[in-house]
Protein backbone atom coordinates (compact mmCIF):
# COMPACT_ATOMS: atom_id res chain seq x y z
CA UNK A 1 0.00 0.00 0.00
CA UNK A 2 1.36 3.39 -1.08
CA UNK A 3 2.56 4.96 2.63
CA UNK A 4 3.71 8.98 2.53
CA UNK A 5 6.68 10.04 3.71
CA UNK A 6 8.52 12.76 3.65
CA UNK A 7 12.15 12.75 3.33
CA UNK A 8 14.23 15.65 4.31
CA UNK A 9 17.92 14.44 4.39
CA UNK A 10 19.90 12.47 1.66
CA UNK A 11 20.18 8.68 1.99
CA UNK A 12 20.97 5.83 -0.53
CA UNK A 13 17.83 3.69 -1.69
CA UNK A 14 16.43 2.32 1.26
CA UNK A 15 15.00 -1.46 0.11
CA UNK A 16 13.22 -1.45 3.47
CA UNK A 17 11.47 1.45 2.90
CA UNK A 18 10.65 0.57 -0.73
CA UNK A 19 9.15 -2.90 0.39
CA UNK A 20 7.06 -0.64 2.66
CA UNK A 21 6.13 1.68 0.00
CA UNK A 22 7.25 4.63 1.13
CA UNK A 23 7.66 6.99 -1.26
CA UNK A 24 9.60 10.51 -1.38
CA UNK A 25 7.56 13.42 -1.58
CA UNK A 26 10.40 16.05 -1.14
CA UNK A 27 13.39 14.34 -3.39
CA UNK A 28 16.16 14.23 -1.26
CA UNK A 29 18.68 17.09 -1.89
CA UNK A 30 21.48 16.69 -0.15
CA UNK A 31 21.63 19.18 3.07
CA UNK A 32 24.34 22.17 2.64
CA UNK A 33 25.68 20.84 5.36
CA UNK A 34 27.28 17.45 4.84
CA UNK A 35 25.75 16.29 8.14
CA UNK A 36 23.68 12.97 8.59
CA UNK A 37 25.83 10.83 5.72
CA UNK A 38 23.71 7.92 4.94
CA UNK A 39 20.77 8.52 7.75
CA UNK A 40 17.24 8.63 6.20
CA UNK A 41 14.91 10.57 7.85
CA UNK A 42 11.35 9.41 7.31
CA UNK A 43 8.58 11.60 9.26
CA UNK A 44 5.22 9.70 8.16
CA UNK A 45 2.13 11.60 8.61
CA UNK A 46 -1.16 10.05 8.82
CA UNK A 47 0.09 5.98 9.00
CA UNK A 48 2.41 4.50 10.89
CA UNK A 49 1.66 7.05 14.01
CA UNK A 50 2.39 4.27 16.86
CA UNK A 51 5.90 4.24 15.35
CA UNK A 52 6.34 8.01 15.74
CA UNK A 53 6.58 10.59 18.34
CA UNK A 54 2.92 11.35 19.68
CA UNK A 55 3.45 14.94 18.30
CA UNK A 56 4.23 14.24 14.84
CA UNK A 57 0.48 14.25 13.52
CA UNK A 58 -0.11 17.20 15.65
CA UNK A 59 2.62 19.12 13.94
CA UNK A 60 1.22 17.30 10.37
CA UNK A 61 -1.84 18.96 11.16
CA UNK A 62 -0.67 22.18 12.21
CA UNK A 63 1.35 22.20 8.44
CA UNK A 64 -1.79 21.45 6.49
CA UNK A 65 -3.75 24.07 8.08
CA UNK A 66 -0.78 26.41 7.11
CA UNK A 67 -0.60 25.14 3.21
CA UNK A 68 -5.07 25.69 3.32
CA UNK A 69 -4.42 29.37 4.57
CA UNK A 70 -1.76 29.96 1.85
CA UNK A 71 -3.84 28.84 -0.45
CA UNK A 72 -6.79 31.00 0.25
CA UNK A 73 -4.25 33.64 0.50
CA UNK A 74 -2.69 32.93 -2.98
CA UNK A 75 -6.19 33.34 -3.98
CA UNK A 76 -7.13 36.57 -2.55
CA UNK A 77 -3.36 37.55 -3.64
CA UNK A 78 -4.83 37.60 -7.18
CA UNK A 79 -8.90 38.83 -6.54
CA UNK A 80 -7.64 41.60 -4.32
CA UNK A 81 -4.90 42.80 -6.99
CA UNK A 82 -1.57 42.52 -4.78
CA UNK A 83 -3.34 44.09 -2.26
CA UNK A 84 0.03 44.80 -0.14
CA UNK A 85 -1.09 43.16 3.37
CA UNK A 86 -2.54 39.68 2.24
CA UNK A 87 0.85 39.73 -0.01
CA UNK A 88 3.20 40.18 3.03
CA UNK A 89 0.36 37.97 4.97
CA UNK A 90 1.31 35.19 2.40
CA UNK A 91 4.72 35.45 2.33
CA UNK A 92 4.73 35.34 6.34
CA UNK A 93 2.24 32.10 6.09
CA UNK A 94 4.70 30.69 3.22
CA UNK A 95 7.56 31.14 5.74
CA UNK A 96 6.05 29.23 9.51
CA UNK A 97 4.99 26.67 6.59
CA UNK A 98 8.40 26.43 6.05
CA UNK A 99 9.46 26.62 9.42
CA UNK A 100 6.95 24.08 10.65
CA UNK A 101 7.95 21.11 8.03
CA UNK A 102 12.01 22.04 9.44
CA UNK A 103 11.13 21.91 12.53
CA UNK A 104 9.35 18.20 12.12
CA UNK A 105 12.34 17.22 10.35
CA UNK A 106 15.00 18.31 12.32
CA UNK A 107 13.16 17.13 15.71
CA UNK A 108 12.95 13.59 13.85
CA UNK A 109 16.66 13.39 12.64
CA UNK A 110 18.78 11.03 14.89
CA UNK A 111 21.63 13.31 16.89
CA UNK A 112 23.93 12.79 19.31
CA UNK A 113 24.81 16.03 20.82
CA UNK A 114 27.36 17.32 23.38
CA UNK A 115 25.18 19.19 25.90
CA UNK A 116 27.91 22.09 25.34
CA UNK A 117 25.33 24.63 23.83
CA UNK A 118 24.83 26.82 26.73
CA UNK A 119 23.03 30.02 25.52
CA UNK A 120 23.30 29.20 21.87
CA UNK A 121 19.63 27.99 21.72
CA UNK A 122 18.17 31.61 22.63
CA UNK A 123 20.38 33.32 20.74
CA UNK A 124 19.25 31.57 17.51
CA UNK A 125 15.53 31.61 18.14
CA UNK A 126 15.96 35.72 18.79
CA UNK A 127 17.74 35.50 15.12
CA UNK A 128 15.53 33.33 14.05
CA UNK A 129 12.47 35.94 14.96
CA UNK A 130 14.39 38.69 13.58
CA UNK A 131 14.94 37.55 10.54
CA UNK A 132 11.31 35.99 10.43
CA UNK A 133 10.44 39.99 10.85
CA UNK A 134 12.65 41.41 8.99
CA UNK A 135 11.18 39.48 5.71
CA UNK A 136 8.34 40.27 6.49
CA UNK A 137 9.04 44.34 6.33
CA UNK A 138 11.04 43.76 3.03
CA UNK A 139 7.95 42.08 1.59
CA UNK A 140 6.17 45.36 2.68
CA UNK A 141 9.14 47.28 0.41
CA UNK A 142 8.36 45.04 -1.99
CA UNK A 143 4.33 45.06 -2.21
CA UNK A 144 4.07 48.61 -1.78
CA UNK A 145 6.88 49.78 -4.12
CA UNK A 146 8.34 51.81 -1.42
CA UNK A 147 12.08 51.86 -3.68
CA UNK A 148 10.56 53.25 -6.36
CA UNK A 149 8.26 55.67 -4.78
CA UNK A 150 10.67 56.81 -2.19
CA UNK A 151 13.43 57.38 -4.76
CA UNK A 152 11.13 58.94 -7.46
CA UNK A 153 8.78 61.10 -5.17
CA UNK A 154 10.06 60.85 -1.29
CA UNK A 155 7.01 59.14 -0.43
CA UNK A 156 6.92 55.60 1.87
CA UNK A 157 10.93 56.28 2.72
CA UNK A 158 9.75 54.99 6.08
CA UNK A 159 8.59 51.61 4.73
CA UNK A 160 12.13 51.52 2.72
CA UNK A 161 14.12 52.71 6.20
CA UNK A 162 12.55 50.33 8.31
CA UNK A 163 13.99 47.80 5.87
CA UNK A 164 17.38 49.27 6.33
CA UNK A 165 17.71 49.89 9.73
CA UNK A 166 15.74 46.13 10.68
CA UNK A 167 19.19 45.00 8.95
CA UNK A 168 20.76 45.52 12.34
CA UNK A 169 18.95 43.86 14.67
CA UNK A 170 18.38 40.74 12.44
CA UNK A 171 22.51 40.73 11.40
CA UNK A 172 23.66 41.51 14.70
CA UNK A 173 21.96 38.30 16.52
CA UNK A 174 22.94 36.16 13.54
CA UNK A 175 26.41 37.21 13.81
CA UNK A 176 26.24 36.20 17.58
CA UNK A 177 24.86 33.00 16.35
CA UNK A 178 28.15 32.94 14.37
CA UNK A 179 30.59 34.03 16.87
CA UNK A 180 28.82 32.09 20.25
CA UNK A 181 29.52 28.74 17.86
CA UNK A 182 33.16 30.07 16.80
CA UNK A 183 33.88 30.45 20.46
CA UNK A 184 32.12 27.38 22.33
CA UNK A 185 34.28 24.09 22.36
CA UNK A 186 33.44 20.59 22.11
CA UNK A 187 30.18 21.76 19.99
CA UNK A 188 28.77 19.19 17.85
CA UNK A 189 30.16 18.77 13.91
CA UNK A 190 26.30 19.41 12.89
CA UNK A 191 26.03 22.79 15.02
CA UNK A 192 29.30 24.47 13.51
CA UNK A 193 28.26 23.24 10.22
CA UNK A 194 24.79 25.29 10.21
CA UNK A 195 26.67 28.48 12.25
CA UNK A 196 29.06 28.52 8.65
CA UNK A 197 25.93 28.15 6.72
CA UNK A 198 23.81 31.13 8.64
CA UNK A 199 27.30 33.29 8.09
CA UNK A 200 28.05 32.76 4.29
CA UNK A 201 23.81 33.53 3.75
CA UNK A 202 23.95 36.60 6.19
CA UNK A 203 26.83 38.09 3.91
CA UNK A 204 25.02 37.17 0.91
CA UNK A 205 21.98 38.55 1.85
CA UNK A 206 23.48 41.60 2.66
CA UNK A 207 25.25 41.99 -0.68
CA UNK A 208 22.08 41.22 -2.77
CA UNK A 209 20.12 43.75 -0.69
CA UNK A 210 22.71 46.39 -1.52
CA UNK A 211 22.93 45.41 -5.11
CA UNK A 212 19.43 45.29 -5.79
CA UNK A 213 19.11 49.10 -3.95
CA UNK A 214 21.65 50.08 -6.04
CA UNK A 215 20.57 48.89 -8.85
CA UNK A 216 16.90 49.91 -8.90
CA UNK A 217 15.86 46.40 -8.68
CA UNK A 218 16.11 46.29 -12.46
CA UNK A 219 18.02 42.90 -12.36
CA UNK A 220 15.29 40.39 -11.46
CA UNK A 221 17.70 37.90 -10.60
CA UNK A 222 18.91 39.78 -7.68
CA UNK A 223 15.78 40.84 -6.49
CA UNK A 224 14.91 37.14 -6.49
CA UNK A 225 17.94 35.71 -5.20
CA UNK A 226 17.39 38.37 -2.42
CA UNK A 227 13.97 36.81 -1.69
CA UNK A 228 15.71 32.85 -1.84
CA UNK A 229 18.63 33.68 0.46
CA UNK A 230 16.54 35.64 2.96
CA UNK A 231 14.31 32.17 3.45
CA UNK A 232 17.27 29.85 3.05
CA UNK A 233 18.58 32.14 5.68
CA UNK A 234 15.92 31.99 8.14
CA UNK A 235 15.56 28.21 7.47
CA UNK A 236 19.09 27.38 8.80
CA UNK A 237 18.45 29.61 11.81
CA UNK A 238 15.67 27.32 12.38
CA UNK A 239 17.49 24.20 12.34
CA UNK A 240 20.25 25.69 14.10
CA UNK A 241 17.52 26.87 16.94
CA UNK A 242 16.04 22.78 17.01
CA UNK A 243 18.95 21.29 16.93
CA UNK A 244 20.58 23.34 19.52
CA UNK A 245 17.83 22.46 21.62
CA UNK A 246 17.76 19.31 21.54
CA UNK A 247 21.55 19.51 22.34
CA UNK A 248 20.55 20.53 25.98
CA UNK A 249 19.17 17.30 26.95
CA UNK A 250 22.90 15.96 26.60
CA UNK A 251 23.98 18.31 28.83
CA UNK A 252 25.37 16.41 32.01
CA UNK A 253 23.11 16.65 35.24
CA UNK A 254 23.89 19.20 37.89
CA UNK A 255 24.46 17.91 41.26
C1 LIG B 1 19.00 39.88 7.15
C2 LIG B 1 18.93 40.70 6.15
C3 LIG B 1 17.78 40.79 5.17
C4 LIG B 1 16.66 40.00 5.00
C5 LIG B 1 16.27 38.74 5.78
C6 LIG B 1 15.89 40.57 3.90
C7 LIG B 1 14.72 40.03 3.41
C8 LIG B 1 13.98 40.57 2.38
C9 LIG B 1 12.78 39.99 1.82
C10 LIG B 1 12.17 38.65 2.22
C11 LIG B 1 12.31 40.83 0.86
C12 LIG B 1 11.05 40.66 0.02
C13 LIG B 1 11.39 40.25 -1.38
C14 LIG B 1 10.15 40.15 -2.23
O1 LIG B 1 9.06 39.96 -1.71
O2 LIG B 1 10.31 40.25 -3.45
C15 LIG B 1 13.22 41.95 0.79
C16 LIG B 1 13.08 43.03 -0.06
C17 LIG B 1 14.02 44.03 -0.21
N1 LIG B 1 15.20 44.16 0.48
FE1 LIG B 1 15.87 42.94 1.96
N2 LIG B 1 16.54 41.68 3.44
C18 LIG B 1 17.69 41.86 4.16
C19 LIG B 1 18.65 42.84 3.99
C20 LIG B 1 18.60 43.86 3.05
C21 LIG B 1 19.60 44.85 2.83
C22 LIG B 1 20.95 44.93 3.58
C23 LIG B 1 19.16 45.67 1.85
C24 LIG B 1 19.81 46.89 1.22
C25 LIG B 1 20.73 47.63 1.77
C26 LIG B 1 17.86 45.18 1.43
C27 LIG B 1 17.08 45.76 0.45
C28 LIG B 1 15.87 45.28 0.02
C29 LIG B 1 15.06 45.91 -1.01
C30 LIG B 1 15.42 47.16 -1.79
C31 LIG B 1 13.90 45.13 -1.16
C32 LIG B 1 12.70 45.39 -2.09
C33 LIG B 1 12.75 44.53 -3.30
C34 LIG B 1 11.51 44.73 -4.15
O3 LIG B 1 10.91 45.82 -4.11
O4 LIG B 1 11.15 43.81 -4.87
N3 LIG B 1 17.55 44.08 2.18
N4 LIG B 1 14.22 41.77 1.72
Amino acid sequence: MPRLAVVLWNADSDPADERAGIFRVVPSPRCGADWAYGDRLSALAGWHRRSLPTWTPWVAALALGLIVCQGILGGLTVTQLLRFDIVTAHLGTALAFFATLLVMGTLLLPYKGTGTVGKLPWFSLTAAVLVYLQSLSGALVGSRWAVHQCLEGSQLCSVMNTHLVGVFPAALAALTVVGVTWRTPALSREIRKLAQIVGVLLLSQIALGIATLRLHLQVELLTVSHQAIGAALFGTLVCFTVLAWRDRAFAPEES
